[in-house]
């Protein structure tokens, strides 16, 4: 009685009543700085050389391997409701196709650039980007060009990887993205385009900001590109090294980056917010990676979460990081969700 005269009497402070600014589904969306669009979301494809294949891979739900001739069929329904861009990962299974250089990845009947022309042709209007890296084709399964010792040889990686990058532009590619995180290739990827005259038509989208974690196990399945001995420690960021991310996105931008990823996404917000105000002229690109999608997939399994509203939290978080644009498997689910009321 005495405590609820009390508070009668009080007046209540202006400034702390929020409930006011967010009563309504509307008010809510009016509260993001960013909002998801369609526009933003970017799916990867994984090609196989098998031009018939099809074939689910278990620690990556829903995704699949596929061939070119069923491009048409994946692909098809994704770009009626609104799919804009895909990033694509070349998988060659056939034996005798990989060796130390790598040779199969920019191979004229490969998947990748055989992918390419599929796409430019039966869905002019996708934009195409490609993942540049060598592991899915080198034999030690690495993702450069390696001393006899094991270690990466710089130069020769960096000028493999940007022949790679040139013929997939010049197969059609929009964009070619290295993930290799060796020194220096942007510059040399550039300065290849350049001589090639493709660079003014070619988007260079640096994995600057590129983490070896535990994250990628999923990806190296549906991709069979796991080394064979080693890590990738020696090439990728350590998780902790914030400083050493800052370097990596100052570099990349000056040797001509036209956009930035930060990979993964949601353990590395952090990172995500420095590259947008140290590359504050540049888009981010958020990648949610196969282990952060299968985790989510394992939790809405066990109940632990709703895969719809966690899809949305996390990828939203990715927005309020500072993200323009995001590479996520949930790309086909979000096509769906973005169209209902939320
Ligand atoms: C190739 C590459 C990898 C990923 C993207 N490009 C694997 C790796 O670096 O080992 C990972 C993407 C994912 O896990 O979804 N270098
Ligand atoms: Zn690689």
């Amino acid at each position: 009685m005495h405590t609820a005269e009390f508070l009668d009497t009080e007046p209540t402070e202006i400034s702390s009543v929020l409930a006011g600014g967010y009563n309504h589904p509307l008010l809510r969306q009016w509260q993001s700085e960013r909002q998801l669009t369609k526009s933003m979301l970017i799916f990867p494809l994984f090609i196989s050389d098998n031009p018939d294949d099809c074939t689910e891979i278990d620690s990556l739900p829903n995704i699949k391997r596929i061939g070119v001739n069923r491009l048409n069929d994946y692909l098809g329904p994704l770009v009626k409701k609104g799919l804009r861009s895909v990033i694509l990962f070349g998988v060659p299974l056939s034996h005798g196709t990989k060796d130390p250089v790598g040779t199969a990845a920019d191979d004229p009947e490969g998947p990748v650039i055989q992918g390419i022309k599929f796409i430019c042709e039966n869905f002019p209007d996708l934009y195409i980007m490609c993942d540049v890296c060598l592991c899915e084709y080198t034999s030690h399964g690495h993702c450069g060009v390696l001393y006899d010792d094991g270690s990466i040889n710089r130069e020769r990686s960096v000028s493999r990887l940007a022949a790679v990058a040139v013929n997939y532009a010049k197969a059609g590619a929009h964009c070619v993205a290295p993930s290799d995180m060796i020194d220096g290739r942007i510059r040399d990827i550039k300065r290849g385009l350049i001589n090639a005259g493709l660079a003014h038509k070619t988007f260079v989208m640096s994995y600057a900001a590129k983490f070896s974690g535990n994250l990628y196990g999923p990806f190296r399945d549906a991709a069979c590109s796991a080394p064979s001995s080693g890590d990738r420690k020696c090439y990728q960021l350590p998780p902790a090294g914030r400083g050493l991310a800052r370097r990596a996105l100052e570099r990349d931008m000056s040797e001509g980056a036209d956009g930035i990823i930060v990979k993964p996404s949601t353990f590395y917000l952090d990172i995500m917010r420095d590259a947008s105000e140290i590359c504050k002229d540049l888009p981010i690109c958020a990648y949610h990676v196969s282990g952060e999608y299968a985790m989510l997939h394992a939790a809405a399994e066990k109940g632990v979460v709703d895969l719809k509203t966690i899809a949305f939290e996390s990828h939203q978080g990715f927005l309020r990081a500072g993200a323009r644009l995001i590479i996520t498997y949930l790309a086909p689910e979000f096509l769906d969700w973005l169209d209902e009321d939320n």
